[in-house]
């Protein structure tokens, strides 16, 4: 492959070279070219990455490397995680980002970019309905749902920001148990603690149980507990479901706490006419997490966090001697002191080239796409005898299994099928747990996949399930 370059010629000449070549190759051929750990790492450690030779064609072997055993998420056989292939506007973006190499800390070195996060993040507070509300980018859903934590504590315990947890009463903390494990690691990072997280019982769609809900905020305070926050997500990260943000919010207003949401994955269908009513009740929230690059295609990281009340962000983010960096006067153009990050990317650039191609009614129509895909998916596990579907449908997160033989474990009959299609390179697909029963989980998140890649995944499924039945008979 490495043949086909033309090399001695500049380093960003050769680098369009391989991205054009590398778009072409990644949606063709096998997902992976599956190598074990150690295999790999042994290819790896004959490249000496300590032999500093100044060599353009040392690098560009390195990247070869790098590609060849890379998996092509861009794949249309790659249906693995929340998000796949790739918007190629918001990829210039990407790119561009690195190019121009700056921080989104201050107007000064980052003018431009502060306009167009501004002017970003004003047309998303008008999709998620947080309009009269503050915005903030950040490294993603985790982080949005540890900031957001972290705005309902402050808000409630001002005396937080300069004297710590001291003082302070027994905390209790609200999610269901179907909710992300950002979750939990916002608790430990923001020194509330584990043991003060409680996970509410979903229903068997994945709805967090609201009635659960409610006893368990009257237990936590006949218990001296004070309720802090309470979580409703929007799109599951494993069923897609969304929970009843009316009725929490009712709950939030009754126990006084801050009502989140957890939009990063499903949050996105509040750019689909069609899909937004999953979002009835998102009015009430305090603050809402989404991931551009998630169902949106844009390369990661593209995350936001919207918040109703203006101020959170100034009380819990902007904070010491700032002034080697921060010399604005009374205009407050520099958007760092409302970060929890001080060097940050211009993530935005991405959004605003994707906004610049698609609008928001390209993304309607790749959202409407998605469900139509995915019902597609759904009728084809109806229609198979050998296949189950495992959970309610409720966007694109499609949750299936196949009947084992019988005898045959059905956990890990499964596991092992989704195992050797990974290996093989035909497609890959995740697998999660619903309960104690493992599930595939499907995602249809490429704006490029077409129903002809959906039929073929389950015939590569279907294909790969009796090879492993009959390596089961042989065992027998
Ligand atoms: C519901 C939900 N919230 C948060 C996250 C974390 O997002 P990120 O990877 O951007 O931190 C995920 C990731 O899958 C998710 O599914």
């Amino acid at each position: 492959m490495l043949n086909q370059i033309q090399l001695g010629t500049s380093p960003y000449a050769q680098l369009a070279k391989v991205m054009e070549r590398y778009s072409e190759e990644r949606t063709r051929g096998k997902v992976v070219d599956y190598q074990d750990y150690a295999t790999l790492q042994n290819k790896l450690k004959a490249l000496d990455i300590n032999e500093g030779k100044q060599s353009w064609d040392t690098v560009w072997d390195m990247v070869e490397t790098y590609l060849s055993y890379s998996v092509k998420t861009a794949h249309p056989q790659y249906f693995n995680q929340l998000w796949a292939g790739q918007s190629e506007a918001a990829l210039v973006g990407s790119v561009i980002e690195s190019l121009a190499n700056t921080s989104m800390y201050t107007y000064e070195v980052a003018p431009v970019a502060t306009l167009i996060e501004t002017e970003v993040l004003n047309r998303l507070k008008d999709v998620f309905g947080f309009e009269q509300g503050e915005a903030q980018v950040t490294t993603g859903g985790s982080n949005s749902n540890y900031l957001a934590l972290l705005l309902a504590l402050h808000r409630q315990y001002p005396t937080l920001k300069h004297q710590g947890m001291h003082g302070l009463p027994k905390l209790a903390v609200f999610v269901s148990a179907d909710a992300h494990y950002s979750m939990d690691k916002a608790m430990v990072m923001s020194g509330i603690g584990l043991d003060s997280l409680v996970k509410v019982p979903v229903d068997d769609t994945g709805v967090m149980r609201t009635d659960e809900l409610e006893r368990l905020l009257q237990a936590s305070v006949d218990n001296g507990r004070v309720p802090v926050s309470i979580i409703g997500t929007a799109g599951t990260t494993v069923r897609g479901a969304f929970d009843d943000f009316a009725s929490i919010a009712t709950l939030a207003a009754e126990f006084n706490c801050w009502f989140h949401i957890d939009g990063a994955w499903g949050g996105a269908v509040a750019f689909s006419k069609a899909q937004k009513h999953f979002l009835t009740g998102s009015e009430h929230a305090d603050s809402l997490s989404w991931d551009g690059h998630k169902m949106l295609g844009v390369p990661l990281m593209c995350g936001v966090i919207f918040v109703r009340e203006p101020g959170n962000f100034d009380r819990v983010c902007n904070l010491g001697d700032t002034s080697y960096i921060f010399h604005q006067g009374a205009e407050r153009q520099d958007l760092g002191p409302y970060s929890l990050q001080c060097g940050r990317r211009v993530d935005m650039l991405k959004m605003w080239l994707e906004y610049t191609y698609f609008g928001e009614a390209g993304f309607e129509q790749r959202i409407d796409t998605f469900m139509q895909l995915s019902a597609l998916a759904e009728n084809r596990i109806q229609a198979e005898p050998t296949l189950d579907l495992q959970a309610k449908r409720w966007i694109n997160n499609i949750c299936f299994r196949s009947v084992p033989p019988s005898g045959v474990d059905l956990n890990e009959y499964n596991k092992r099928i989704r195992e050797k299609l990974y290996q093989s390179g035909d497609s890959l697909v995740n697998v999660a747990y619903l309960d104690d029963q493992l599930t595939i989980r499907l995602i249809i998140a490429n704006k490029d996949v077409t129903k002809q890649d959906i039929e073929q995944f389950f015939d590569h499924w279907l294909m790969t399930a009796e090879s492993v039945r009959k390596e089961l008979q042989q065992c027998a």
